[in-house]
């Protein structure tokens, strides 16, 4: 290679300097390949692990809301029934456990399972981001990614807005002027008797049946259940659990803020 006046050369030009000198000299020392992380956070990382975190996550979440929404219903038998309902959710285990172990140790369960899915759904959100940085150019495949699906993060969001005022206005009471601990069926009128707030659970509820309608559908893709033939039963299992949960939920709000069901 010619050299031109001033420039500085990494090239060994003394006779003689074999082939493997020259290199390092002109592309620095060699680098150590990387080192492959242990296999289970290795795993950790791809996107296949956390879309099966998202699943089971999902599944112990959907368990709760399903199990939650049933023994809420008894608000329709009387005061008594879901009362004694709430005393027995604190009674479980007893005597093998104290009082309320048992149902801290599902709070916490809960608690994890929220925090799972969640850190799992915004780093799948990164990994897309990072594998597409540019938005798509061409119309999306609205048919392929429909309503449900395209609104999964906006679902989510209302879901954990959602369960923070719940908690403030049926489980803490700050957003419940009434509020009577250990009164849940009291608590419940009183919440739903106002407007606004009945309106507000409604409108929260719809957002869940979407969120579970596409969860539960994408369930089975996230697992690798998801041979073509099952699309059908797929879809049917996804809007039957996704109908069932969200007119249980709605009725409470809906049929106490109309007068239907009084106390
Ligand atoms: C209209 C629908 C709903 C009604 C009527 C309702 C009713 C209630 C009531 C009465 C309590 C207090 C229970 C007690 O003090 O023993 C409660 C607690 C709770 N609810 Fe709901 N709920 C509904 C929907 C939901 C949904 C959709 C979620 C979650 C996505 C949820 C999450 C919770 C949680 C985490 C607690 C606290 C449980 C505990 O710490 O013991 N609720 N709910």
């Amino acid at each position: 290679m010619t050299k031109v006046d001033g420039e500085i050369s990494t090239e060994d030009e003394s006779e003689g300097a074999d082939a493997a000198v020259r290199l390092a000299r002109s592309t620095g020392a060699p680098v150590a390949p990387a080192e492959e992380p242990p296999f289970l956070i290795g795993f950790y990382r791809s996107a296949v692990a956390k879309k099966w975190l998202m699943a089971i996550s999902g599944i112990a979440l959907f368990g709760f809301v399903v199990a939650h929404m049933v023994g809420n219903l008894k608000v329709f038998l009387g005061m008594a029934h879901l009362n004694e309902y709430a005393e027995w959710l604190r009674d479980l285990g007893e005597p093998a456990f104290p009082r309320t172990v048992v149902l801290w140790g599902m709070r916490i369960g809960l608690l994890v399972a929220v925090g799972v899915h969640i850190i799992a759904a915004a780093q799948l959100t990164r990994m897309n981001h990072k594998a597409r940085p540019v938005t798509y150019q061409s119309k999306r495949d609205y048919v392929a990614a429909n309503f449900a699906s395209r609104t999964m993060r906006w679902t989510g969001i209302i879901i954990v807005l959602f369960v923070i005022f719940h908690l403030m206005d049926l489980t803490w009471g700050q957003a419940n002027p009434d509020f009577v601990r250990g009164d849940p069926y009291n608590n419940l009128f009183n919440s739903f008797e106002r407007v606004p707030v009945a309106i507000a659970y409604i409108v929260a509820m719809l957002a869940l049946g979407l969120h579970l309608f596409h969860g539960l559908w994408s369930m089975f893709q996230s697992l690798g259940l998801n041979n073509p033939r099952w699309n059908s039963s797929r879809r049917t299992f996804a809007v039957a659990f996704a109908v069932i949960v969200t007119v249980g939920n709605v009725s409470m709000p809906l049929l106490i803020t109309t007068g239907v069901v009084n106390r």
